[in-house]
């Protein structure tokens, strides 16, 4: 028996494959996902593939100069279409040369004119939700999704002021990460900082001052929100311009339900984003920025502090709680939820389970 407390999520939500299955096609179908950078596919016709709730997509730049998102599938006998990432005129099926315009348009094939009444402007591959985000590429399966402004409401905005050059921003690269536990774990460990002081003692002693941390579900919104002053400017390997606003803080907008936009002192942006994987495994991407994806020592050496750091201590953490929820010796106890606030309450995990559970049990 689990003990009586709102707060609790049994186990089963982190280790059973039928809870996986039903998030990965309600939820993950059903919210906004990171696809990439717009920069990736700054061409027209430029492509990349990615996966979302275990449908192959991809990302293509129109003739238009429109950025559309399809399913990776031909609408002849279902052959999957691109690979990896490219540039191309057309998208030609590798099974029988269908071939398609950028618009996803059919624009013929070996022999059509031989059907009697065949109509190629009926065939077209499926498109899917896609939004620009600052740069930020995000695609939704669900035809008929809130736009991410009201499903983040203030954040577009926010960031703006945090990141003042950040349409400038391309990516340095991405740091790949990947966890031996359930995709929540993952991301309610991110959600708090109570284990920071014990678990962390690189970013708790340079990048944030925990007595100043504070982590909330925004008012509005499927949003997380953190932020904190840092602890030390001077710990941190790069040059702070301190003339410019919020230079001096840290924040992280937690977009519900795996991707996150961090910014570190100095108006630095990084991000977090996560695909689950498995009902026990998941992968992580650390990305890092610089103008124009300028090569920039500091920000590398910041990557790899991070990675040899907080990220290191962290996948220790959730593959442990993964293995420790498998037991049989787990009963879920009370969170710590501290009325003040502060570094040492779990409000948000608390909010988390609340969306987990809705999304598993409706
Ligand atoms: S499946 Fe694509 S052309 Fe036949
Ligand atoms: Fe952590």
């Amino acid at each position: 028996m689990s003990a009586p407390s709102a707060d609790t999520l049994d186990a089963r939500y982190y280790t059973d494959p039928s809870v996986y299955e039903r998030e990965r096609l309600g939820l993950m179908a059903r919210t906004w996902q990171f696809a990439g950078h717009e920069s990736e596919v700054a061409r027209i016709g430029d492509y990349f593939t990615f996966q979302v709730a275990g449908e192959s997509l991809f990302c293509i730049r129109g003739r238009d100069g429109v950025l559309r998102t399809f399913y990776n599938v031909c609408q002849h006998r279902a052959h999957q279409l691109v690979e990896g990432a490219g540039s191309t005129r057309f998208v030609i099926c590798p099974y029988h040369a269908w071939t398609y315009e950028l618009s996803g348009k059919l624009r013929g094939g070996p022999n059509l004119r031989a059907v009697p009444g065949f109509d190629k402007n009926s065939v077209c591959l499926t498109a899917v939700r896609t939004e620009i985000f600052h740069g930020f590429i995000f695609v939704n399966l669900d035809p008929d999704a809130a736009p991410m402004d009201v499903w983040y409401p203030g954040v577009r905005d926010a960031l703006a002021e945090y990141v003042p050059h950040i349409a400038t921003l391309k990516p340095l690269e991405w740091v790949i990460i990947d966890e031996a536990c359930n995709w929540k774990v993952s991301i309610e460990n991110y959600s708090e900082c109570y284990h920071c002081t014990i678990n962390h003692p690189t970013f708790a002693t340079g990048v944030v001052r925990p007595e100043t941390y504070d982590i909330r579900p925004q008012e509005a919104g499927f949003v997380l929100r953190h932020t904190t002053e840092c602890q030390s400017l001077e710990a941190m390997p790069y040059e702070i311009d301190l003339s410019v606003p919020h230079a001096q803080e840290y924040c992280s907008y937690f977009l519900w339900p795996m991707f996150s936009f961090q910014v570190y002192p100095g108006n630095v942006l990084n991000t977090y984003h996560w695909r689950a994987t498995g009902v026990d495994s998941c992968t992580v991407w650390r990305g890092w920025y610089t103008e124009n994806g300028w090569d920039d020592d500091a920000i590398r050496r910041l990557a790899i502090q991070d990675r040899a750091t907080t990220v290191e201590e962290d996948i220790r953490l959730v593959e442990s709680v993964q293995r420790g929820l498998r037991s049989r010796g787990y009963r879920p106890a009370p969170l710590v939820i501290d009325p003040a606030f502060g570094v040492n309450s779990e409000h948000s995990i608390l909010k988390l389970r609340e969306w987990m559970r809705e999304a598993v049990d409706g």
